[in-house]
């Protein structure tokens, strides 16, 4: 607990400098719900496209239609086939973020798929029930695809997912909400132009979108609710919560459910985390899904109005089968330090990305342990950091010596690292070999160089 104190901390200090409210301009729509394409279909098409937020368009990029993609739902087991079409007119890769796969598949700056070629990974889904999502990862040019909308989520289910008493009817009671924040010019548009104290301090937004909407609303009848959250914006620290402050439960983080669900009336999310959420809604009331952006505003993301009409109660797990990953005796140690030289000069140990460097190499079936360190630079350039392993879900053991809250007791694959901060997660790669990316998630600091490669060798 003493951890989240510490990072609401920071969320009070650097509000003081906040920048004032966005106008009211706008009128709300319904919150868009992405189509779901599963095992049989998995076609995505990479294309331009406009979204228009009433008063300006913003040229913008997505999966099958203008902004965002369907949202994809396999089963573990599934042997998945795609066929990922680029016509964006310029390169691009799709990353799986979060899931175990072979490398020549992760999607990674190794896979660049050219304008007008079709990429066509397969693999089977091997790893247990989570909220994943999808997203570019070209060499420099991540951050932007991702602010121009190319994102999805990925979700997977078990045969456990599935046993389980909680709302799993998509759209219906199961929501994904994609969180982004989108920096609104005077004509009501959005461009990818960073400066940089973007660069340094996040390409934050003056408005929030949920499922690539602004000012959504949604309608729904008395019941349990899951919320599948996932922090899509480029490099903003949100905090979550509802407008009242009520208590909801949170039964799972990145991937997968975590060990025993926590109650809590907020979340703290950086980019690329998820957290899934149970929330119940008693009565007739209007309430809204808030996220207010570290150093930003405070954001009604999604308005709810909970009509007189009944749906399903679940009552909420209090435990799940977990399994996490215990580090063997003689585990290799590392230390990444995460480094802001300023200038856009973003590092890990020293080093700036370079995609002709294998910074480690590692062996099939080892366990590691590795240190995350956030550097910091002096009192001015105290910025977070977050720290991605592709491939993988992580246990995260120790922040700055302590053993970590419960919300980071689950499996994970990207960790908020606060400035001076310390955080030892527990590794193992298993399956595949291969050429794997880890990174911060900040998009802005991945871009200029805060990344490296490891291989995971047969022996
Ligand atoms: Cu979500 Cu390497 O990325
Ligand atoms: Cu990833
Ligand atoms: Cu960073």
């Amino acid at each position: 607990m003493k951890k989240i104190y510490y990072i609401n901390i920071f969320f009070l200090i650097i509000n003081i400098a906040a920048a004032s409210g966005s106008d009211d301009i706008f009128t709300s729509g319904k919150l868009s719900v992405p189509p779901l394409i599963g095992k049989s279909e998995l076609y995505l098409a990479m294309q331009k496209g406009t979204l228009s937020l009433s008063a300006g368009n913003s040229r913008t990029m997505g999966f099958n239609g203008n902004y965002l993609g369907p949202t994809i739902q396999v089963s573990k087991g599934d042997y998945v086939k795609f066929n990922i079409e680029n016509k964006l007119g310029e390169e691009s890769t799709v990353h799986w973020h979060g899931l175990h796969v072979p490398a020549e598949f992760d999607g990674g700056p190794h896979q660049v798929i050219r304008p007008g070629e079709i990429w066509k990974p397969e693999f089977v889904i091997n790893q247990n029930a989570a909220t994943l999502w999808y997203h570019p990862h070209l060499m420099g040019k991540t951050a932007e695809h991702v602010y121009k909308g190319l994102a999805g989520m990925f979700i997977i289910e078990d045969d456990y997912s599935k046993s389980l008493k909680i709302p799993q009817r998509y759209g219906i009671n199961d929501f994904p909400v994609i969180l982004q924040d989108r920096r609104l010019d005077r004509n009501g548009a959005f461009e990818y132009l960073p400066r940089m104290p973007d660069i340094m301090h996040g390409y934050t937004g003056n408005i929030m979108l949920a499922n690539g909407a602004y000012k959504s609303s949604l309608e729904l009848g008395r019941g349990t609710y899951r919320f599948r959250l996932l922090n899509g914006s480029n490099s903003s620290l949100f905090r979550i919560s509802f407008s009242d402050s009520r208590m909801f439960t949170v039964i799972a983080s990145d991937g997968g459910f975590l060990p025993e669900s926590v109650k809590t009336d907020s979340l703290v999310m950086s980019p690329g985390e998820r957290y899934e959420i149970l929330i119940d809604f008693m009565e007739k009331e209007e309430i809204s899904l808030v996220t207010e952006i570290a150093g930003g505003d405070i954001h009604e993301a999604v308005k709810i109005k909970i009509n007189g009409t009944e749906n399903e109660y679940f009552t909420h797990p209090e435990t799940f089968k977990y399994q996490p990953v215990v580090p063997d005796s003689g585990q290799v140690r590392r230390t990444f330090r995460m480094e802001n030289r300023g200038m856009g000069n973003f590092m890990i140990n020293g080093k700036k990305m370079s995609l002709k460097r294998i910074d480690f190499s590692l062996k099939k079936n080892s366990s590691e342990i590795w240190t995350i360190e956030n550097a910091g630079m002096g009192m001015m350039m105290n910025i977070p950091h977050s720290f991605h392993v592709h491939d993988v879900q992580f246990s995260v053991i120790s922040i700055n010596g302590r053993k970590p809250g419960p919300l980071y007791s689950g499996p994970k694959d990207t960790v908020l690292v606060m400035p001076g901060d310390r955080v030892e997660i527990a590794l193992k790669f298993q399956d595949y070999t291969g050429i794997y990316m880890y990174h911060c998630h900040f998009l802005e600091h991945e871009d200029e160089g805060m990344m490296g490669q490891f291989e995971v060798l047969e022996r």
